[in-house]
C-alpha cells in the first residue's frame, strides 16, 4: 500500500466579476441582503461567447495544477473530473480535458457529487495512487452555473449564492515518510434529494415535456430548502471533520487550515465556532467567488497556496456538503 499527496494545484476563475449591486439591477435584491444571510459581495459568472464551459476551465485550471507539480501531461495516469454543469449531456467533461491537453488513451472519469463533488474525486484519486493503480491522477473540479440560474426575483434565494469556476490538483505517489492524504471520508443520504436538486433535464423530465410546456421553473432550475440545507449542513460538517480526526487520533487545534466547501459564510463561521477554530484556522474565499459548487474546495485551496496561507507541512482538513445530501472530508500533511 503506497500514500499519496497533492503535488500541485490551479484555479481558474472567468474575468467577469459580477457585484451584488449589479443582481439588485435585475431581480429584487440588495447587497445588505446577500452580505448579511451568505457573506458574498461578489462572483464570477460568464460572459456569453467567451469560451468558458466547465470543460476548458477546468482544462486552464488542470494546466496549472500540472505546471506547479512539475510533471509533463504524460505522466498522468488518469482523469477525474467533478461537476453537475458538463458541456454535454454525454460524454463527461473528462474526455473533453483529455482531448485538450493530448494526454494519449488515458482513461478519464466523471464524478457528479454536486458540493461534494471535489471530496469525492479526492478519494477515488486517492485509492487509484493507494493501490498503486496509478502515480499521478489529476482531479478537476469545475462548474458554469450561471446560465441555469433563474435570474428573476421567482429564483432569487438560490441565483444571488452560484458562481462559476475550477480548481485542479495532482494527486501522486508520496516519498517515504511523507504523510499525504491520511484519510477520505464519504457520506450520503439520498432521502433528501429533493431538498436541493435540479430535476431536469433528466430522464424523468425527457425532452417531449420540455417541448410540450416549456421551462418549468420547478423542473428547470435549481432548487433549495435553504433553511433545511442550513440545518443538515452544520451538523454534517461537524460530524465528518470529526469522523476524519478521529480516525487520525488528532484534535482540531492541530489543523493548520479547515477548507471547507464555500457554500455560505455563515455556515462556515458555525463550523468554526462549533470547533473552536481561531480565524487563522479556516480559508474563506466566498466573499469573491460565491458558491462554485465542486469547484468551491479546488478553488479555496489552490489560492491559498498562492497567496500563502497554506505551506508544505500544513494539516489541512477540505471537508463539504451538498446535493445528495452527500457529505465528505480530506485531512492530509500538504
Ligand atoms: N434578496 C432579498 N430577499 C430575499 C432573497 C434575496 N436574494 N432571497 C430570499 N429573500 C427573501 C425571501 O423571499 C423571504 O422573504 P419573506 O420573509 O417576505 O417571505 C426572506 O428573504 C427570507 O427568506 P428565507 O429563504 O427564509 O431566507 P433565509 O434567511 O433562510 O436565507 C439562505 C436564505 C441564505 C439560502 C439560507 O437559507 C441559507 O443560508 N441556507 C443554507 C443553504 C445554503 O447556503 N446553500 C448554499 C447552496 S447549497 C450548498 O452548497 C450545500
Amino acid at each position: 500500500m503506497h500514500t499519496a499527496k497533492i503535488s500541485g494545484a490551479g484555479h481558474y476563475v472567468p474575468e467577469r466579476i459580477v457585484t451584488n449591486d449589479y443582481l439588485a439591477t435585475i431581480m429584487d435584491t440588495n447587497d445588505e441582503w446577500i452580505k448579511e444571510r451568505t457573506g458574498i459581495s461578489e462572483r464570477r459568472w460568464v460572459e456569453n461567447g467567451d469560451g468558458n464551459t466547465a470543460a476548458t476551465m477546468g482544462t486552464k485550471a488542470a494546466k496549472k495544477a500540472i505546471a506547479q507539480s512539475g510533471l509533463e501531461t504524460s505522466d498522468i495516469g488518469h482523469i477525474v473530473f467533478a461537476t453537475i454543469s458538463p458541456d454535454y449531456y454525454f460524454p463527461g467533461c473528462g474526455v473533453q480535458v483529455q482531448e485538450s491537453l493530448d494526454m494519449g488513451t488515458i482513461g478519464a472519469t466523471d464524478i457528479r457529487n454536486a458540493c461534494s463533488g471535489f471530496i469525492y474525486a479526492m478519494s477515488i484519486a486517492d485509492a487509484f495512487v493507494k493501490s498503486g493503480t496509478y502515480q499521478h491522477v489529476l482531479v478537476v473540479a469545475s462548474e458554469l452555473q450561471s446560465p441555469f440560474l433563474d435570474k428573476t426575483t421567482r429564483g432569487r434565494n438560490v441565483s444571488v449564492i452560484f458562481g462559476d469556476g475550477a480548481g485542479a490538483v495532482i494527486v501522486s505517489k508520496a516519498n517515504k515518510g511523507e504523510k499525504g492524504i491520511m484519510s477520505c471520508h464519504t457520506h450520503a443520504q439520498g432521502k433528501h434529494k429533493e431538498e436541493l436538486t435540479m430535476k431536469g433535464f433528466g430522464t424523468q423530465h425527457w425532452i417531449g415535456e420540455l417541448l410540450e410546456n416549456g421551462i418549468d421553473p420547478d423542473i428547470h432550475y435549481p432548487q433549495m430548502n435553504g433553511n433545511f440545507v442550513f440545518k443538515n449542513a452544520v451538523v454534517r460538517f461537524e460530524q465528518v471533520i470529526g469522523e476524519a480526526l478521529k480516525k487520525n487520533n488528532m484534535t482540531s487545534d492541530q489543523i493548520d487550515c479547515l477548507i471547507p466547501h464555500q457554500a455560505n459564510l455563515r455556515i462556515a463561521q458555525f463550523i468554526q465556532k462549533r470547533m473552536g477554530l481561531r480565524d487563522d484556522q479556516v480559508f474563506n474565499n466566498i466573499q469573491k467567488y460565491g458558491n462554485t459548487t465542486g469547484a468551491s474546495i479546488a478553488i479555496a485551496f489552490s489560492e491559498a497556496i498562492e497567496t500563502g496561507v497554506v505551506k508544505r507541512g500544513d494539516i489541512i482538513c477540505m471537508a463539504a456538503f451538498g446535493a445528495g445530501f452527500t457529505w465528505g472530508s480530506v485531512l492530509m500533511e500538504y
